[in-house]
């Protein structure tokens, strides 16, 4: 009888080694210690041994159901270690490895350059206002000593919506005569008026039928052209960089007088000529001038009190200048590959 329980403990110390996952364990337990498992059977044979040997081959089944399950028991955590660690180590991340990049939006640099003029000009005590799209003839035009038959309505070929009324204004400066005749008369004004305009003109690379324009002006009592100049020279170092020089050209525009164009010194090449400047050294980057004594009287400033100045830049002029954009329609394309270049262009 020891000789077969003996042979049962050799054969289950063969099927252990051949033990490679839960599911042969789970076998092997079955084939030993189940109903009719190996070691079972010898329990079951208990009855027909002798009694004076029942002791001993009951220590010894004991012995062997001992040793099989605490086998198997040892075994089966080996397993579940190994399998945990398999898991462990097929999940792991490897935290050096560089992080995926989630695209984010950015400001268009048009945004961004009216943003940078607003905040420069606020902290000059300016205001921010807003003005209609769809304009009167007599804002656009009347008010502004342009009036009807006048030869500066050629220069903006405007859009009309309604004969002789109602149009697509075609600047930004009609938010002067509204933001004077809302003050009556009686209050210093500083204002700037970021906006869009929009001119019967082909697009090309410097034209376009909607464009942007930064009008501003600033009325209030001795003020003269020296503080224009000041003002344009704050702007012009601010967006162009400290050793930007300014200088003013004489022009004309109805609604101011005198009237200036107003040029920055060649930030491409300091002054010496190029391309960018057309060998000239200075680029012309915005209107200006001394608000006209009839603009002021007909918005209700007397011009023996008040003075003033007012400007108007083209946003997607300095945009251009700014960042090398040499084609105006780039801004209002929807090719996201060219608003990806602004940003690399703007440093980020
Ligand atoms: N409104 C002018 C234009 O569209 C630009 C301009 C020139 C605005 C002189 C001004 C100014 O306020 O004083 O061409």
């Amino acid at each position: 009888m020891n000789e077969k329980v003996n042979l049962i403990k050799e054969s289950f110390e063969k099927d252990l080694l051949s033990i490679a996952d839960l599911k042969k364990l789970n076998d092997v337990r079955v084939e030993y210690l189940g109903k009719q498992g190996k070691v079972t059977e010898l329990s079951k044979m208990m009855k027909d041994i002798p009694n004076e040997q029942k002791k001993e081959f009951g220590m010894l089944v004991n012995e062997v159901r001992n040793y099989v399950t605490s086998s198997l028991d040892e075994k089966k955590k080996e397993l579940e270690e190994k399998a945990l660690n398999e898991k462990l180590a097929s999940e792991k991340i490897d935290i050096t490895l560089p992080a995926t990049k989630i695209p984010v939006g950015s400001p268009n640099i048009l945004e961004k350059i009216i943003e940078e003029v607003e905040e420069l000009l606020m902290s000059m005590g300016y205001d921010v206002v807003d003005g209609p799209e769809i304009e009167e003839d007599h804002y656009n035009f009347e008010l502004l000593n342009i009036p009807k038959g006048h030869p500066a309505r050629d220069a903006q070929d405007t859009f009309y919506i309604e004969d002789d009324k109602l149009l697509l204004r075609s600047q930004t400066s009609p938010v002067q005569a509204r933001v004077m005749l809302a003050n009556k008369g009686e209050k210093p004004i500083r204002m700037i008026c970021p906006g869009k305009t929009y001119r019967r003109d082909d697009d090309d690379a410097t034209h376009s039928h909607q464009f942007m324009q930064i009008e501003g002006l600033l009325v209030d009592k001795n003020v003269s052209l020296s503080d224009l100049k000041g003002t344009f020279d704050v702007i012009a170092k601010k967006l162009f960089g400290e050793d930007c020089k300014t200088r003013f050209r004489p022009s004309y525009y109805p609604f101011t007088e005198p009237s200036v164009e107003t040029d920055i010194s060649c930030f491409n090449c300091h002054g010496k000529g190029c391309s960018i400047c057309k060998n000239t050294g200075w680029i012309t980057v915005s209107g200006a001038g001394m608000v006209n004594p009839k603009v002021l009287e007909d918005c209700g400033y007397d011009p023996k009190v008040w003075t003033g100045f007012a400007f108007g830049f083209g946003a997607e002029r300095l945009a251009m200048l700014k960042y090398g954009i040499n084609d105006i329609r780039t801004f209002y394309n929807t090719d996201l590959r060219e608003v990806k270049n602004f940003d690399r262009k703007d440093g980020e």
